[in-house]
């Protein structure tokens, strides 16, 4: 989603603003800009699309000035052009802002009936123009700002500075993460430490409500009263990762090779693989006393969450309810007693999910929440953090996160089983070495990777595939669907094996590629028949399966790709590589922004 950059330096901003933004490509945006200050006068270069577009801008007209704020924008309100791209101005302020502004329609009447006039859909736009009113009206840079804010209603983080001041920003955050950077004689703002990574590591990050002073000497926040808060400054994690692609074409390939050393870094987070024994790590609630357990995510994430209510009912005999964060929020369910909740996301700034992790802490429920980013919001209100050890993601479509979240359900599973007494030590060591194998085992499956890449080509001619599983490789089958067409832009859709003839078997045809994931487990004949029901219908099947399932499928297929025999606890994780795979083949060969596809964002920030 968009990103904020902002910089009171000793030197010329522009184009250290212009790398910080490139360090938040990853969010997702379609337009770009920068504004600075320079002999008392603003500046600012916009560019629809790509940073490259607002580079070339940039060398065709330089800007100068020591201070700076720059945006990425990813549109909501309004299509993306340059004039809906930030910054946006207003008299002798410039704003940049990450979000939605809720009650824009009505503050913006307002204001066109006091005389502003707009240049942009943009509901950021209001905000230059109720700063302006308050300067206007007397008011300093800072009181004016403080002021606008308490009228704004939504989900927002801001950069503001002010023709005039060329020693101020102001940042405030009420939702989307605004991190302050501290340097040497120079203030930073961004929107993660990732983007500020490059200038320091010393970080501060804001709350909600907070809003932040920045001059060149430092930092002063405050609350939405007014109240100075202080706010604790810690090293960033983020500068420790080289954030580049090395030797792979895209994000996403690299990312889905670090999968075996990270599922097996955040395997080792959780289990004692010596004493094959799940570890002590600490927990909000004691699962032996629980009585059901709320999950809670969005996208693939959510999908993750599936498959760990398929291992915490089956291993721990824990009722698990899985909703999609949006739904979750709004759907007034009655919390039973001697419940928890457990929230999944790889950024930890899900506008949806961390609402629905607000709810269950207003109804009392202790709070756990698996993420990636560990210094984010969700990290932060949750009463235990369950990490996921995969390193920065930067390609949109989720890989490594995906397997990682897997792992560490695994071991939540095992953990509520031991807890619950639903497994004797003897089944714990085994389930753990058999977890154990998980890093060995993906190592193996991308070595299909070649294969995988000649299937590619041909699925790249289709414009619809279904996949089918059953079990854990129901949800699997959503995943694998959802990586296709978000980066292919092919319609796919995934389906529980057996619900194939409730309606989706209609639209079997000779154009309908069907992924069948099944490996040879206790209901793998059922599946067959399903195939068996494809192939009467003249579909084409794609089947993933292990040695044992090629050889009694007794269905013909379009290609098999063959996957070493798994354990059944970490099939998920091992056939969610395949899948991975074929998505991104296929989408190379098509010619999409597989890093960065079209309408998605990383970090989805609003609801
Ligand atoms: C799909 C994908 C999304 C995210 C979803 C949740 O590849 O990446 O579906 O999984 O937007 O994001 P997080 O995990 O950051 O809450």
């Amino acid at each position: 989603m968009c990103g904020i950059v902002g910089i009171v330096g000793r030197a010329d901003v522009a184009p250290h603003i212009v790398d910080a933004l490139k360090r938040l490509e990853y969010r997702g945006y379609d337009s770009a800009g920068v504004a600075t200050i320079s002999d008392g006068a603003l500046g600012r270069r916009r560019a629809e699309g790509k940073l490259v577009n607002l580079e070339r801008r940039l060398a065709d007209e330089p800007l100068d000035g020591t201070i700076g704020i720059g945006h990425t924008r990813w549109a909501t309100h309004g299509v993306p052009n340059e004039a809906n791209a930030h910054p946006h101005f207003s008299g002798d302020v410039a704003v940049v802002h990450n979000g939605i502004i809720e009650n824009f329609a009505e503050l913006r009447a307002a204001l066109i009936a006091d005389g502003f006039e707009f240049h942009s859909q943009t509901d950021t736009e209001v905000i230059a123009h109720l700063i302006t009113r308050e300067l206007k009206a007397g008011k300093d840079p800072v009181s004016a700002a403080h002021a606008s804010l308490r009228v704004l209603r939504g989900a927002f983080a801001l950069a503001i500075m002010f023709r005039g001041d060329e020693d101020l920003i102001i940042g405030a955050r009420n939702g989307p993460p605004l991190a302050v950077g501290h340097g040497e004689g120079e203030m930073y703002l961004g929107s993660d430490a990732i983007a500020l990574a490059p200038f320091t590591n010393a970080i501060t990050y804001l709350e909600d409500g907070d809003w932040a002073v920045l001059r060149r000497s430092g930092v002063e926040i405050f609350d939405i009263e007014g109240s100075p808060v202080s706010r604790r400054r810690q090293q960033s994690l983020g500068t420790a990762y080289m954030v580049d692609k090395g030797n792979y074409r895209h994000f996403m390939e690299k990312e889905i090779y670090e999968q075996p050393e990270v599922v097996s870094h955040t395997l080792a987070n959780y289990l004692d693989f010596a004493n094959s024994k799940v570890k002590e790590f600490s927990l909000p609630f004691d699962f032996a006393k629980l009585d059901r357990l709320y999950v809670s995510a969005c996208g693939t994430a959510y999908l993750a969450g599936l498959v760990g209510k398929y291992w915490i009912e089956r291993y721990a005999r824990l009722p698990v309810d899985i909703d999609i964060a949006s739904e979750f929020r709004y759907r007034e369910l009655p919390i039973t007693k001697n419940s928890a909740a457990l929230f999944i996301s790889q950024s930890g700034e899900t506008a949806d999910t961390l609402a629905s992790l607000r709810y269950c802490r207003s109804e009392g429920l202790p709070i756990g929440a698996i993420v990636n980013v560990r210094e984010s919001t969700i990290a932060r209100e949750s009463d235990a953090v369950f990490p996921t050890l995969a390193g920065p993601e930067i390609g949109v479509a989720s890989t490594k996160a995906f397997t990682c979240q897997l792992s560490v359900l695994a071991a939540l599973a095992v953990r509520a089983a031991v807890a619950r007494g639903t497994v004797d030590a003897a089944q714990e060591a085994q389930l753990v070495r058999e977890l154990s194998e998980a890093p060995g085992l993906a190592h193996q499956v991308l070595k299909l990777a070649s294969q995988i890449e000649r299937l590619a080509r041909d699925l790249s001619q289709y414009k619809h595939v279904l996949y089918l599983g059953r079990d854990t490789n129901f949800p699997l089958a959503m995943e694998g669907a959802l990586k296709l067409k978000e980066i292919s832009y092919i319609h796919a859709e995934g389906y529980a094996a057996g619900e194939l003839k409730h309606g989706p078997i209609a639209l079997i045809d000779e154009k309908m590629p069907v992924i069948v994931i099944a490996p040879h487990d206790r209901i793998f004949e059922k599946t067959v028949s399903n195939m068996q029901e494809v192939a009467a219908r003249g579909g084409k099947i794609i089947l993933i399966t292990d040695a044992k399932g090629a050889a009694e499928s007794t269905v013909d297929t379009l290609a098999t790709i063959v996957v070493p025999d798994v354990p059944e606890i970490i099939s998920p994780i091992i056939y969610a590589l395949p899948i991975q795979l074929l998505a991104y083949y296929t989408a190379v060969f098509i010619g999409t922004d597989v890093d960065q596809p079209r309408n998605l964002a990383k970090s989805v920030t609003v609801e």
